[in-house]
């Protein structure tokens, strides 16, 4: 655990960067600091590996004042990515990412197959690992610099925007991918960034600062959409707060009618007389074909003579109520067929059961 403990940074110039922060970034999580630019964020970050020291207060790493730790022995046990990866231009990007074993004494074969395995890790290719930085794209860099960040296997990564100067999709991906290196290797993380969205999409808990370095919130997303603390976090967060916290909301409880999905077999004749206007109709495997409209049903034959219109889907336990609500939208009936991870129907959330469960996650706001 890291802990800041009544921190205060002032520059010589006398700017207070940051103010009297008091937070703790607990083992094995991803906490974010987000806010405005100059709300302190590098500051704080830096303050954790001494690249800057604090005025006042103390920051404790496992209990240990940090200021009592060498800064190289202490910047052994944590990693740093910072914007556009900061290579080194020289080094080919094995050596690169070996950077750290090399300085640790490590014997060069052992450096660099280490280097080779995170660069896999990462998601790059090794044809790569012989380049040098000039020679990847900026999102491929940045790869090399959390592989580089990885290679001493250190508890700790602090990370400074290291997303922000690549474009939107590649961003994504890396995303995704810091994501799913953290559920393998629950490092403790402390991730900067100025994007809110970035903040709620990566943090099990975001700490959300305001220019002067005072800390305005700390909490998990889904309860910073629900319940901001004031006005600055409020605007920070920005629109949609509704609609975005869904996305933390399990579709569990979502209600499924299974007496909806029929077989593009069946004969019109056995669906005439029911009381639903669509019915979602599946294949033999059970997999999703489209909706039917039952007044517009042929005369005869089967529902794979119906015209079938387009339909939306989501992975029953896997996406949120916000994929489900999301499916029923791009559904000309206005429900959501849930299918398992194999895309087999398991039935069909309808607008009563969406509009239950919305019920309940706005009953749930003001609790
Ligand atoms: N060496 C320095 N001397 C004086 N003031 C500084 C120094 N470094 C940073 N500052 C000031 O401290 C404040 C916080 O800076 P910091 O770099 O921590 O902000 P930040 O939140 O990381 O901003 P950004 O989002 O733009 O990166 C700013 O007002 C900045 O101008
Ligand atoms: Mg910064």
């Amino acid at each position: 655990m890291i802990k800041f403990d009544r921190v205060t940074k002032r520059y010589a110039d006398g700017t207070v960067a940051v103010d009297n922060l008091s937070l703790e970034v607990p083992t094995g999580e991803i906490t974010v600091f987000v806010g405005p630019s100059g709300c302190g964020k590098t500051t704080s970050l830096r303050m954790i590996n001494r690249m800057i020291d604090a005025t006042e207060g103390q920051i404790l790493l496992d209990g240990v004042d940090v200021t009592t730790i060498d800064p190289p022995t202490l910047r052994r046990g944590i990693g740093y990515v910072i914007q556009q990866a900061g290579l080194f231009p020289h080094r080919k990007i094995v050596d690169n990412v070996a950077t750290v074993p090399y300085l640790l004494g490590w014997d060069k074969k052992k450096a660099r197959d280490r280097a080779m395995e995170l660069l896999e890790r990462v998601g790059l290719d090794l044809k790569m690992a012989d380049r040098y930085p000039f020679q990847l794209s900026g999102g491929q860099q940045q790869r090399v610099g959390v592989a580089r960040a990885l290679a001493a296997d250190p508890p700790v990564l602090l990370m400074d925007e290291p997303f922000s100067a690549v474009d939107p999709i590649v961003r994504t991906s890396l995303q995704e991918e810091l994501l799913r290196l953290q559920a393998e290797l629950n490092k403790t993380i402390v991730f900067v960034t100025h994007d809110i969205d970035e903040a709620i999409k990566l943090g099990d808990r975001v700490a959300v600062l305001r220019v002067g370095g005072r800390l305005a919130q700390l909490a998990d997303p889904p309860t910073l959409l629900a319940r901001p603390a004031d006005d600055f976090v409020r605007e920070f967060l920005g629109r949609d707060r509704g609609i975005r916290r869904l996305s933390f909301v399990s579709d569990e409880g979502l209600r499924l009618r299974a007496d909806l999905t029929v077989p593009a077999s069946a004969d019109v004749s056995t669906v005439r007389g029911t009381a639903e206007s669509w019915l979602a109709v599946v294949d033999g495997e059970n997999r999703p074909l489209g909706w039917a409209s039952v007044k517009d049903l042929p005369e005869t034959g089967t529902l794979a003579d119906a015209r079938l219109a387009p339909y939306g889907t989501f992975v029953r336990g896997r996406d949120s109520l916000r994929g489900a609500l999301d499916a029923a939208l791009l559904s000309p009936s206005g429900s959501a067929i849930a299918v398992d991870e194999t895309g087999r129907a398991e039935g069909v959330a309808t607008r009563e059961a969406l509009d239950e469960a919305l019920g309940k996650v706005a009953g749930g706001v003001g609790a």
